[in-house]
């Protein structure tokens, strides 16, 4: 049985699909914790309504990055996590923290990577033009929003989006994309060569969704 931590810091609704996928497919996991940065994030009242046990680490309170994340190692370690699950965490980690969970750490990104890192994807997918936009799931290295990529959702962008109705259709994409994704890693089916993920049983088609729908 491994242990899960989910990082949020907003909504929660990843970490919402994440937490029912675990328990309704009966994965070999469980959700050890939900841990936020921000003590006003919705997504904790909703890890609550789960049944899940909830932290709270304000970044505030920490002199710089790097005290900040050795608090989060040390509640990582307390709790046993064996899979570090990012789902909305809007905090840049050090190096140092990132490269001891190295394969453990997970994160989804609103884009189709590696167009797009960084914040105000789907208004900048608007503004380039774009076709075709989506979602990607990629386990974390020190670069922003980089690493080798485990899943992709790809969506339309379709006549009259905006940024809220695109970001709309990509979440939705993202609520069956991520928990795919991390249950192969629960599985232990991720391993990395020459920087790229290889996903043992799995073909690259299942490792592209599709959501045509508006
Ligand atoms: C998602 O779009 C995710 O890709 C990005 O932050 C958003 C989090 O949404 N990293 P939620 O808090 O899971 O609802």
């Amino acid at each position: 049985m491994k242990t899960l931590a989910i990082l949020i810091s907003g909504q929660g609704s990843n970490m919402a699909s994440l937490a029912r996928a675990c328990l309704e497919e009966r994965w070999p996991a469980r959700v050890g914790a939900v841990i936020s940065n921000r003590e006003d994030a919705a997504g904790l009242a909703l890890a609550r309504e789960l049944g899940l046990p909830v932290h709270v680490l304000p970044h505030a309170g920490f002199d710089g990055r790097e005290a900040f994340d050795a608090a989060l190692a040390r509640q990582l370690d307390a709790l046993g996590a064996d899979l570090v699950v990012l789902a909305g965490f809007m905090r840049i980690l050090t190096d140092g923290f990132v490269h001891r969970l190295e394969g453990r750490l997970v994160n989804i990104h609103p884009s189709l990577l590696p167009v797009f890192p960084g914040l105000g994807t789907h208004a900048r997918a608007l503004a380039a033009g774009v076709r075709v936009h989506g979602a990607t799931v990629h386990l974390v290295t020190p670069t922003l929003d980089h690493g080798p990529i485990l899943a992709q959702a790809a969506v339309p962008v379709l006549d009259g989006d905006d940024a809220a109705r695109l970001a709309a259709r990509v979440l939705r994409a993202e609520h069956r994309l991520y928990p795919t994704a991390v249950r192969w890693l629960v599985e232990g089916r991720v391993r990395v060569r020459d920087g790229r993920a290889e996903v043992e049983g799995v073909d690259a088609a299942q490792r592209l969704l599709w959501e045509a729908t508006a």
